[in-house]
């Protein structure tokens, strides 16, 4: 009995010793860098920014499909439509189908891709993302072609600069529903964050469909109770855990977009959704699904991914930055999730929260790199990879 505890004692020092993190000696631009939910690119273009994701072979991007989820959204709308009854959902009998548009961020890959995915389904779609930029549609409602108007669409940014404003959403469709009346027929938005806002508005016009994006617990529940008509899950545990597990493959030496990804690990711990990698942009991403009425609760709160298991890999310590701690999705579904796989991959996150509207806000707390050894980055603008390149250049 005495005999087998030595080991057990060398090893258990051994584990200790090795499981520190803090990397010592490996300089911080050889450490994994990834960037998560708003991808390094051009506020405008849209164009990724490469010079960022070159800044290392350790460098990846991870998210989800952005214009595969616009048109999941739109696709949402139309099959909605299909089965609807033109009667009931033209309010004011114009024979028109009118809607109104809640813009996330008009600098944000993944707003622009819904803006422009639910414009096209709707016939809107006018060549650019701008709130103005519209043309009059044609849509299938039931088994009749109706015109469509997008009475007005607007970014919803908050008196704070914030952008994705759930608050801001609750302001302007108050001055919507006075504005337009019964002009209304549909509300949709780039999030759930500020559909659930709209639905806060005290004039919010009972019982117009409304559609929102990310499958938010709160939002998934309020298509249960026939609050929220749709929304679309950009599959926040897929994510969450590859943003964990590219760092802890590049730290491990295996291949950082497969090993627990698309091959199970030495743990028996694979991501159970499909991910699809895409080598040109170093971006790892998830897949949508759309969330309706008639399959809400598989995407109800509490389902984790069963396929991730505790891994027995050395710790690791990483630090990860969330641009907006006031952000509906990051703070209701990203870092609960982070929170949830971070002990199973054996990772020790530190996780600092910005204000939405200055880089300052992270920059400020994305400090002490030394002690880390691996790095998530949610920017608060999405042409700021460079800002947190700087600062890991030595
Ligand atoms: C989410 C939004 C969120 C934004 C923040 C998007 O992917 O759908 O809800 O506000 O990311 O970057």
């Amino acid at each position: 009995m005495k005999r087998k505890l030595i080991p057990f004692v060398v090893l258990s020092l051994f584990g200790v010793l090795t499981s520190c993190g803090g990397n010592a000696g490996v300089a911080n631009k050889e450490k994994p860098l990834v960037f998560f939910n708003r991808q390094p690119s051009d506020p405008t273009t849209g164009e990724i920014d490469m010079k960022t994701m070159n800044f290392s072979d350790k460098t990846y991007y991870v998210g989800f499909d952005a214009a595969g989820g616009g048109a999941v959204q739109g696709k949402l709308i139309t099959d909605y439509l299909k089965t609807a009854d033109l009667a009931k959902l033209d309010r004011n009998k114009d024979g028109k189908i009118g809607y109104v548009l809640c813009i996330g961020d008009v600098g944000h890959n993944d707003s622009k891709a819904r803006t422009q995915g639910i414009r096209e389904a709707l016939g809107t779609w006018n060549g650019d993302t701008n709130p103005t930029t519209r043309k009059e549609g044609k849509v299938k409602v039931g088994d009749k072609e109706v015109p469509v108007v997008e009475l007005e669409a607007k970014a919803m940014t908050g008196n704070d600069g914030s952008t994705w404003n759930a608050t801001a959403a609750t302001e302007a469709m108050g001055t919507w529903a006075t504005q337009y009346g019964d002009q209304i027929d549909l509300v949709i938005s780039n999030n759930d964050g500020m559909a659930m806002g709209c639905l806060q508005a005290s004039n919010y016009p009972t019982g117009v469909p409304i559609f929102g994006y990310d499958a938010n617990y709160d939002a998934v529940a309020a298509i249960g109770q026939g609050k929220l008509t749709g929304t679309v899950s950009q599959n926040v545990d897929a994510q969450a855990t590859a943003t964990l597990q590219v760092i802890r493959n590049l730290l491990d030496g295996k291949d950082p977009v497969k090993y627990g990804i698309t091959e199970a690990t030495a743990d028996g711990s694979k991501i159970s959704a499909e991910l699809e990698y895409r080598a040109d942009t170093k971006a790892l991403l998830a897949k949508n699904s759309a969330v309706t009425k008639a399959n809400y609760q598989q995407y109800a709160e509490g389902g984790r991914d069963t396929g991730i298991k505790q891994s027995t890999a050395e710790k690791k310590k990483v630090l990860l930055t969330i641009y907006n701690s006031a952000d509906n999705f990051l703070s209701s579904s990203y870092v609960p999730a982070l929170k949830y796989y971070a002990p199973l991959l054996n990772i020790d996150l530190n996780i600092v929260q910005g204000d939405g509207q200055n880089e300052a806000s992270c920059l400020d707390k994305f400090t002490n790199l030394d002690q880390y050894d691996g790095y998530a980055v949610n920017m608060v603008k999405t042409n700021s990879g460079t800002n947190y390149t700087d600062k890991l250049k030595y």
